[in-house]
């Protein structure tokens, strides 16, 4: 990352206000933002979406490898979040109880609800390789992004 966080975000989030403002698609949106965020987000090994369906969380949008297709509400970092109503930032996912490793490779995660009109819609996902690769900064990033994406969509 050349820029000083806070001008990354910045900028991130006017870029991502351009690629979303041309669909109210939620899937297209998810798909748009996390091919932008990978582009983008130094160090990262998945980001992508998990949308709320009868209970489940199911894999929606992503970029990086594979993942486990649905994930139960309240469980793992994903189905926490999407209960408790607020964003996870791991420095180590070993230090969760429950976390799901759909990548043996992934270290660090921050995870952020995403609610619509008040109904919870899914998470959005971010995955990294390395220990501790997100700081206050990226998870406030994350959520300004999400909400750009809540705005975007139907
Ligand atoms: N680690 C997540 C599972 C999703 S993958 O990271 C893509 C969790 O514990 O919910």
């Amino acid at each position: 990352m050349k820029d000083s966080s806070n001008f990354f975000w910045k900028r991130l989030v006017e870029q991502a206000q351009g690629l979303l403002s041309v669909s109210t698609n939620r899937v297209s949106n998810a798909a748009n933002l996390s091919a932008l965020l990978y582009q983008e987000l130094d160090d990262i090994s998945w980001v992508g979406f998990y949308f709320l369906q009868d209970d489940m969380l199911l894999l929606g949008p992503f970029q990086g490898k594979p993942a486990c297709v649905s994930i139960e509400v309240g469980k793992g970092v994903c189905g926490t979040a999407a209960v408790s109503g607020e964003s996870i930032r791991l420095a180590d996912v070993d230090t969760f109880d429950g976390h799901i490793a759909c990548d043996a490779d992934a270290r660090s995660e921050v995870v952020v609800p995403l609610f619509k009109r008040g109904d919870l819609l899914g998470v959005l996902d971010v995955d990294s390789a390395s220990a501790d690769r997100f700081n206050e900064e990226d998870e406030a990033g994350l959520k300004a992004l999400s909400q750009v994406y809540l705005s975007s969509i139907d």
